[in-house]
């Protein structure tokens, strides 16, 4: 059984003061978890507050992002090292706003997440199509060679360790989510390229998350489908309520 894994990506939202004003409204919501693993992934400034905050509780921290080498003349980027030693665990790699805002490349992409691996920072690699691509029905081709390009070189003992999400860029913040059907089918096929990378019993245990206009509404309906482990939440994740509701839906009715 692989444990579902909820993702709130803050993207460049909520300063410190409101990062932990979130969390304690956050806490007044929901306090245990069951089966289902989460992490808050906010700007790297509020980082280090949210990570003592979150302490003892069952939630963790993510980056958005960060440089593949662990030190040297690289003004403005955040090294693997420095976000290991504050306690890091996460590290969201290739969301499509640093690929189409910041040019970032699937070479990039695939050095960032060399180095998550040789750090232990658990990966979130972010692939999918645009609305043009999904259109043209390069879905599944393009979605493979996203992660073909992010797999080159890797060390075949650590491919275990990584995450996928699925991200069509026509979802994210459009509020026209895939269909739970639609993200399955794509989703099952990121695990049947996964098998064929590592073995089938392998990418069984592999997480693949479905994000794009993930709502507390939504929510379940995704969850029903076999191969969606969990989500990686934008904008809802900024609402302590709405954000709480999306983790109720991975939980065992009472
Ligand atoms: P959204 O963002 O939930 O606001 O669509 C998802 C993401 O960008 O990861």
């Amino acid at each position: 059984m692989r444990t579902k894994l909820i993702v709130a990506n803050w993207k460049m939202n909520y300063s410190v003061t409101e990062a932990l004003k979130f969390l304690a409204a956050f806490h007044r919501e929901i306090n245990e978890i069951e089966n289902c693993e989460v992490v808050f992934c906010p700007p790297f400034t509020a980082l280090y507050a949210m990570e003592e905050t979150l302490e003892g509780t069952p939630f963790k921290v993510g980056a958005q992002n960060m440089h593949w080498e662990d030190s040297g003349a690289f003004t403005g980027e955040i090294s693997p090292f420095f976000l290991k030693e504050m306690g890091v665990q996460y590290v969201i790699l290739g969301h499509s706003e640093r690929r189409q805002l910041f040019g970032e490349t699937d070479g990039e992409i695939n050095k960032k997440l060399m180095a998550a691996l040789h750090q232990n920072i658990i990966p979130i690699v972010c692939v999918g199509e645009t609305d043009k691509e999904h259109k043209e029905g390069k879905t599944f081709d393009l979605v493979n060679l996203q992660m073909k390009k992010a797999l080159e070189g890797q060390n075949k003992t650590d491919l275990p360790n990584i995450i996928w999400a699925y991200e069509p860029i026509w979802a994210i913040g459009t509020g026209k989510n895939a269909t739970p059907e639609q993200a399955q089918e794509v989703i099952q096929s990121m695990r049947k390229e996964l098998s064929k990378t590592t073995n089938a019993p392998t990418a069984e245990t592999m997480r693949i998350l479905y994000g794009g206009s993930v709502s507390d509404e939504k929510a379940k309906g995704f969850l029903k489908q076999p191969d969606i482990d969990g989500f990686l939440v934008g904008g809802a994740s900024l609402n302590p309520q709405k954000f709480a509701g999306i983790i109720r839906a991975t939980q065992r009715p009472q």
